[in-house]
């Protein structure tokens, strides 16, 4: 993991790109338009991440509630992770990206799954920038199987129950060898985290924008660093403890 990267600059951003639905609905065009405008949006994201020198992103691509949406929408999005991993991983690649798919893949269909694990793969060498696709993720789900781990390990006679603690059970969650979450993003307007990494946002710095996903560009993804880089994290300190760094 390279780490060069400007004072004030987060490791690990993570964003709900959210907001695509409104955006085709303004176009009076299907929603299925909105998430494929979405695509540029993740191509400048990432570029201005590398640039930046940013060490991790991740992406809520699909969440595990989307799939009680229409089911054509369901289908159009999965088309779309199909046609996005067959057009851009070689790019993503040539420019030293390593990508990941995070999340409960075996519920998605073989050709899709064998794409992930392709991409995976030929990436896995890579090292400017750590791009994480959650898919199929759930922040609880996260958490479940986590203490599903510890629970095995506690069968297997690996482990007692009084190891059980935070750092042990983080190794179990996914993300758990990265930097630590240093700025959550969510565009469309809402505010909420709506089950996404809910174990790694325990201390992230939370940015919302009334940026609906397929406008956001490099200039909004600059805006929410340089207001990430005016926050204090205190993590339960006083500013004078922070400011002294007793
Ligand atoms: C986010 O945009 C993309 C996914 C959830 C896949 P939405 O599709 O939720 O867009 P809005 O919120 O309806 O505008
Ligand atoms: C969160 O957006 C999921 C993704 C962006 C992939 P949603 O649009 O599904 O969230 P809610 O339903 O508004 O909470
Ligand atoms: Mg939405």
């Amino acid at each position: 993991m390279p780490g060069a990267q400007a004072a004030g600059v987060p490791r690990h951003i993570a964003i709900v790109m959210d907001g695509n639905g409104r955006w085709a609905k303004a176009r009076h065009r299907p929603r299925s338009f909105g998430h494929n405008a979405g695509r540029k949006a993740v191509r400048a994201v990432i570029e201005a991440c590398m640039r930046e020198g940013v060490q991790a992103l991740t992406l809520f691509a699909f969440s595990s509630e989307n799939w009680h949406r229409p089911q054509d929408e369901v289908g159009a999005l999965m088309d779309l992770f199909l046609r996005a991993l067959d057009r851009e991983v070689e790019e993503l690649h040539g420019h030293g990206v390593r990508l990941r798919f995070v999340g409960e893949l075996d519920a998605f269909d073989q050709p899709l799954r064998r794409r992930m694990q392709a991409s995976m793969t030929r990436t896995e060498g890579n090292d400017k920038l750590l791009v994480n696709i959650a898919v199929n993720y759930g922040g609880r789900w996260d958490i479940v199987r986590a203490a599903r781990r510890a629970a095995e390990a506690v069968a297997n006679g690996e482990l007692r129950v009084d190891q059980i603690d935070e750092s042990r059970l983080d190794q179990w969650t996914s993300l758990a060898e990265l930097p630590p979450l240093d700025l959550f993003i969510r565009t469309g307007g809402e505010y909420r985290l709506s089950n996404f990494l809910l174990w790694q946002a325990a201390y992230a710095e939370l940015y919302f924008t009334d940026t609906l996903w397929p406008d956001f560009d490099e200039a909004c993804l600059r805006r929410a660093i340089e207001d990430y880089a005016r926050r204090e994290r205190r993590y339960g300190r006083t500013g004078e403890q922070v400011a002294t760094n007793v």
